[in-house]
């Protein structure tokens, strides 16, 4: 830490004139010094430095004091920064220590994994065990030197020679288990190695220190990659693999890569793009956007080109934007992930790759446009209903108001109604707005991988009790389906009469590309939107009358098992049938008919003066059915039990 006082005398006292001028050729005119700006690359004398002041450009609006020209131009730090332009100006800079008490507690834990980490770089290169590891890196195209600048190791299948080893440097067994290195193996004195025959990607928190490892077995198994687990100094979700070696780079560049995988970040590295770094299995976090903020605003995302690839750019794109961020995408062809592209295509084309990145929202809109979701009203609210998030997501105002330009134009709407919609907060545009997928394993949600404490959902912990549901009319559709379960002669009439309105509440889906789908999982019902009747109902449909065991563990989940269970359980609970099916039955069209009209009622201020004459002739329509069905106020829920 450098005291602000001297930070401050520094910055008085710099000759930002001449320290600027050793990059860019600066002419007086008047009292400020005019020349190229070095950010844009500019021809003209557009970027103007004013002493005791800092420097503009006025084309790209770079700007900054002294010490950000030095920051971006010469990737410094803030502290060389103003060491360097302290020296330049006569002045010794010297840092100070934070007061504290004594050194940073972690101290040793940092130390025990640069130890590891050295042994296993040992291991992979001077220890005969190390040779598959060799042939390994061979196979894929990394040299001895790539793999050293990443401090590449080796995790042998016997973890004995490291504990040794760590003996000797006077760790006890109690600190290696502590440290999550060694595991206590039952009945037994001794320790099981959590790294076994693996190739061993060393990870480093941003300021350098060493804080785990992710492990890549070397043939096919699982899980593939291992990481650390959760420690004091190892919390995935807030570092980034290779921030430490990057942020000066990314600092120069004003921009950083984000990729998905170690291999994918040292293969980039090693075709010249150094700003690259990489979350660690799992989703970019709120934390780690957090950290890169310090560094840059520009995020170029480089996932693969799969669709959950797609899902996690455009997941990682929202939470960018929210946080300001100016989101890029690349879209790597068919199959590719950023390594097997840069490997056989080179650096040149990467970097081609990288320039002619797309912003994000324009990615969104392109892939609508492409698969025809502007051609018609009912898809175009659909597809707006995809881009508002975004647009709403976007917080910093410039690339907001340019989203909106773009979905306006693309969707061919009034801005101003799409202003109007991002205000508002509708209660959903159509029937699909009020299901809701019944929650599963999902396999791209954090810790989704192998490795680490917590990995697998926790499904014990379901509620107890009855179970209650959450949506309008949960109790006409409890009815029903109790009837289904347990009164056979209804059953076919409320099959029968439950598949017609989910026909006539069936929408187009969206398929985005890989992004988010539209809440119809296989498992969820249009005509009960209950998650968990819905899966129940469903399954009943999908295997007929009685639910074998088989079936149940299939296609159910444990509450949706409790539930199929509890409602099954007594025959007698609905009295009269006759009566409550009609009533419920009743009920659920009235909710249809509801959203049938919010629907074409969202499609409203998109369209233009002849699909506004159709649309209202709809409308009168439903409202008229409405009537018919004798019930003024549908947004009551009936609770008789
Ligand atoms: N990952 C993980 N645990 C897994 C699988 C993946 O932590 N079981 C993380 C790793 O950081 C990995 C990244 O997710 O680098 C990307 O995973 P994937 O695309 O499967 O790996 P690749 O980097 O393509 O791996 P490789 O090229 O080695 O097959
Ligand atoms: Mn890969």
């Amino acid at each position: 830490m450098i005291p602000d006082e001297v930070v401050e005398q520094v910055s008085q006292q710099a000759d930002i004139v001449a320290i600027i001028g050793e990059h860019v050729k600066l002419k007086k005119t008047g009292s400020v010094w005019r020349g190229p700006c070095p950010f844009h690359q500019g021809k003209g004398p557009n970027f103007s430095v004013v002493p005791g002041r800092g420097y503009t450009c006025f084309v790209c609006g770079e700007k900054g004091s002294v010490f950000t020209f030095l920051q971006k131009r010469l990737g410094m730090s803030f502290v060389d920064a103003v060491k360097l332009a302290g020296a330049k100006a006569g002045i010794e800079v010297q840092e100070v220590q934070r007061r504290r008490e004594g050194p940073d507690p972690r101290e040793p834990l940092w130390e025990l994994q640069a130890a590891t980490s050295e042994f296993f770089q040992k291991t992979l290169w001077d220890a005969p065990q190390g040779s598959a590891a060799r042939d390994y890196l061979a196979s894929r195209d990394v040299s001895r030197d790539l793999a050293t600048r990443f401090g590449l190791g080796f995790a042998s299948r016997d973890g004995e020679a490291l504990r040794t080893y760590l003996h000797g440097l006077g760790y006890d067994d109690a600190r290696l288990t502590a440290a999550g290195l060694y595991l206590p193996l039952e009945g037994s004195d001794q320790l099981k190695a959590r790294f076994r025959d693996r190739l061993i990607f060393p990870i480093l928190d941003q300021s350098g220190h060493t804080v785990g490892f992710g492990g890549r077995l070397l043939g096919p198994g699982e899980p593939k990659y291992l990481n650390s687990a959760e420690s004091e100094v190892f919390n995935k979700g807030k570092l980034l693999y290779h921030l430490g070696a990057a942020r000066n780079a990314i600092r120069k560049d004003d921009r950083v890569v984000i990729v998905e995988g170690y291999f994918d970040a040292l293969r980039l590295v090693s075709v010249g793009v150094e700003g690259v770094v990489a979350p660690m299995g799992t989703a970019l976090t709120d934390a780690q956007a957090e950290l890169l903020g310090r560094f840059t605003r520009q995020v170029v995302l480089c996932y693969d080109s799969d669709g959950p690839g797609q899902k996690a750019t455009f997941r990682a794109a929202d939470l960018l934007l929210a946080k300001g961020f100016v989101v890029r995408v690349v879209t790597l062809p068919e199959g590719e992930d950023p390594d097997t592209f840069a490997r056989s295509q080179g650096g040149a084309a990467v970097s081609r790759l990288l320039d002619e990145a797309m912003d994000v929202f324009d990615r969104k809109v392109q892939l609508l446009e492409r698969a025809g979701w502007f051609a018609d009203l009912q898809h175009k609210r659909q597809a707006l209903d995809r881009l508002l998030p975004t647009i709403r997501a976007a917080s910093d105002p410039v690339t907001r108001d340019l989203y909106l330009a773009r979905a306006a134009e693309a969707a061919g709407v009034a801005r101003e109604a799409l202003v109007a919609e991002l205000h508002a907060v509708r209660r959903g545009s159509g029937p699909r707005a009020a299901v809701q997928r019944p929650s599963r394993g999902d396999a791209t949600a954090p810790d989704a991988y192998g490795g680490g404490p917590g990995a697998a959902p926790t499904r014990d912990a379901l509620p107890t009790g009855p179970y209650r549901s959450g949506v309008e009319q949960g109790n006409a559709e409890q009815v029903l389906l109790r009837v289904v379960l347990t009164q056979p002669m209804w059953r076919d009439h409320v099959i029968e009469e439950l598949g017609k309105l989910e026909e006539s509440e069936r929408p187009a889906s969206v398929d985005f590309g890989g992004d988010e789908t539209d809440g119809f999982g296989e498992s969820a019902s249009l005509a009960l939107r209950d998650p968990v009747y819905g899966m129940i109902y469903r399954a009943l449909l999908m295997v007929g009358e009685a639910l074998s065991a088989e079936a149940i563990a299939e296609h159910l989940d444990p509450l949706a098992i409790r539930v199929y269970e509890e409602l099954r359980a007594d025959p007698q609970a609905v009295v009269d049938a006759r009566a409550s099916v009609a009533d419920a039955l009743r009920q659920l069209r009235g909710r249809s008919v509801d959203a049938r009209l919010r629907a074409l009622e969202s499609l409203l201020p998109l369209a233009d003066a002849a699909e506004k004459d159709a649309l209202t002739l709809q409308i009168k329509r439903l409202a008229d059915e409405k009537r018919s069905l004798g019930v003024q106020h549908w947004g009551m829920v009936r609770r008789s039990r």
